[in-house]
């Protein structure tokens, strides 16, 4: 099969760093080559952005915020999305584009055209073949994040926006989904792991199949 690349997408708590997991696991044990990635930080020189960016204790410009994302996706793409896909491996990442367009766009405000030009300069035309997006309340989303500190996860710069920056990224991912329906599916994460598990690979077989014939 042709190599396949697959992100997954929503608001920080969603759930969908979890399913991204059990769907590799699960891929894997159907013998297809699963490569497991993320933005930021999918690189070891973006493991380094990674840091710098997400800091808490940093103040960063919204503007170089942007384009250090651009930064890690750029590295990201030339030195191991392209190369994974191109040998035919399925590629799983967590977040990619539309999370610029969701955070930098809707959550920080930067115009449309803007954020379609950095992400292009960025990707180099890059799309992926299927999007996930894990939708769940931002209510519910915070209290997820909650539990995930108190089990020792220390959140970081994004996580600690309020409930109305949230609530902005959650309707760009909404309004992305709507805008490209072949390329993106919503997936309700309000369910158990294991409920959304079943959803996720619903969707990602269907997919798979209707490529394969
Ligand atoms: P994300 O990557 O979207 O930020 P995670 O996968 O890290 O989200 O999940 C956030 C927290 O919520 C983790 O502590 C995880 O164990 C928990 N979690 C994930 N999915 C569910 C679910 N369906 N129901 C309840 N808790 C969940
Ligand atoms: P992530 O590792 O997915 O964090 P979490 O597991 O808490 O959801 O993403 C880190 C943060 O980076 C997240 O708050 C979203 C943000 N982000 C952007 O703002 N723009 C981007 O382009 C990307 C890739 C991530």
């Amino acid at each position: 099969m042709a190599g396949l690349f697959i992100t997954f997408e929503g608001i920080d708590g969603s759930g969908k760093s979890t399913q991204m997991r059990m769907l590799a696991s699960a891929l894997r044990l159907r013998g297809l080559e699963v490569v497991a990635t993320r933005e930021p930080g999918g690189t070891p020189f973006g493991k380094r952005l990674r840091a710098a960016i997400l800091d808490l204790h940093e103040q960063v410009d919204p503007l170089a915020e942007l384009l250090l994302f651009a930064a890690d996706r750029a590295q990201h793409v030339r030195t191991l999305l392209r190369p994974a896909i191109d040998s035919n491996h399925i590629v799983l990442s967590d977040r990619y584009a539309d999370a610029t367009r969701a955070y930098q766009g809707a959550g920080r405000g930067f115009s449309k055209e803007l954020i379609a030009e950095v992400i292009e300069l960025a990707t180099a035309g890059l799309k992926p073949d299927l999007t996930l997006i894990f939708d769940l309340s931002v209510a519910e989303c915070v209290a997820r994040a909650r539990r995930r500190m108190h089990d020792g996860h220390k959140g970081d710069r994004l996580d600690s926006e309020d409930a109305a920056f949230h609530t902005r990224v959650r309707n760009a991912y909404l309004e992305i989904a709507r805008q490209e329906p072949d390329r993106v599916r919503i997936i309700d994460a309000s369910g158990s792991i294991d409920e959304t598990h079943t959803r996720t690979m619903d969707v990602v077989m269907r997919f798979i199949k209707s490529r394969e014939s």
